[in-house]
């Protein structure tokens, strides 16, 4: 048998934290841990699984563009990933994957853990309706935040994942460029890849409030133009996606180890990083 090999998923992936983050929790908890990042085009994807598996791959991160495929090359799927369609760790049970999704239980694990934000009747505003949307929406909801207004560039977007999230009592499609009417929110989450371009939505100030949370999927620089918008406009809290990513590693560490790793010092020697990072370029 050979000994069991964890990896990420991606591509490009040059860049992941992850290796780095599993290794720090295997450090912590005692566990040995063999994770490498494994480019992966996506017309590659299957055969790079399949050999991975053969090599002793026992569980596997999988991040853009790969969650969709990782879906349905999964034999099985939890819940959530199903909810979402998209998975971003596979667990090997047997001879088969199980595909599941801990991106939106980080989100929100973040926010209330750490930013100590309570979700509960938060009036909640989604930009973007691509796989990062996707991937958190059902666990916003199941936060028990006060009704999700999703708006993308694409409005059918928006639209199609409002149906896919089955609740629409609670979950209302805008069109972007009349969220105005809308008015304010307690809670903002950029899931748009606009920051990676250096941009940001056309957004108008009166969506903030009081107490408006922005929150950022991205970290690092492709989180700085939406979080400057943000702080521009007042938000008592901005957060960027590095702790998300932080603990949704750590949930998937715990579905293959059984084992839930304490975050809070990895968190912290990642932000150091990243705010020198930032500032110096
Ligand atoms: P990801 O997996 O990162 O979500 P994606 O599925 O390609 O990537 O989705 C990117 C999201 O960012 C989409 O919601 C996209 O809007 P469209 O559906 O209209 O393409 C949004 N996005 C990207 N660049 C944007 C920009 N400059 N302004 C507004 N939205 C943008």
């Amino acid at each position: 048998m050979p000994s069991p090999r964890y990896a990420v998923f991606g591509h490009p992936v040059a860049h992941s934290l992850s290796p780095r983050i599993h290794a720090a929790f295997g450090r912590q908890t005692g566990i040995a841990i063999d994770y490498t990042a494994i480019d992966a085009a996506p017309s590659a994807f299957t055969e790079a699984l399949t050999a991975f598996a053969t090599s002793g791959g026992t569980g596997a991160n999988v991040t853009l563009p790969l969650k969709e495929a990782a879906f349905a090359l999964a034999d099985t799927q939890s819940e959530r990933a199903q909810r979402v369609g998209a998975v971003n760790t596979l667990v090997r049970r047997g001879a088969t994957w199980h595909g599941d999704n801990t991106d939106g239980a980080g989100l929100v694990r973040d926010l209330t853990d750490r930013h100590g934000l309570d979700l509960r009747g938060r009036r909640t505003l989604l930009i973007g309706a691509g796989g990062a949307a996707r991937g958190v929406a059902g666990a916003l909801l199941e936060a028990g935040v006060d009704g999700l207004t999703i708006v993308n560039r694409t409005p059918e977007r928006a639209d199609a994942l409002a149906d896919a999230l089955g609740e629409p009592g609670r979950v209302h499609p805008r069109y972007l460029e009349r969220v105005g009417e809308a008015g304010e929110f307690d809670l903002i989450v950029n899931a748009t890849s606009a920051g990676r371009a250096g941009t940001v939505p056309a957004l108008p100030r009166a969506l903030v409030g009081m107490r408006t949370a922005a929150v950022d999927l991205n970290y690092g620089e492709a989180s700085v133009p939406f979080l400057a918008w943000a702080r521009a406009h007042g938000v008592r809290d901005a957060i960027d996606g590095l702790g998300m990513l932080v603990e949704q590693a750590a949930e998937s560490f715990a579905l293959w180890h059984g084992v839930r790793p304490e975050t809070d010092a990895v968190f912290a020697s990642l932000q150091s990083r990243n705010v020198a990072l930032v500032s110096a370029d």
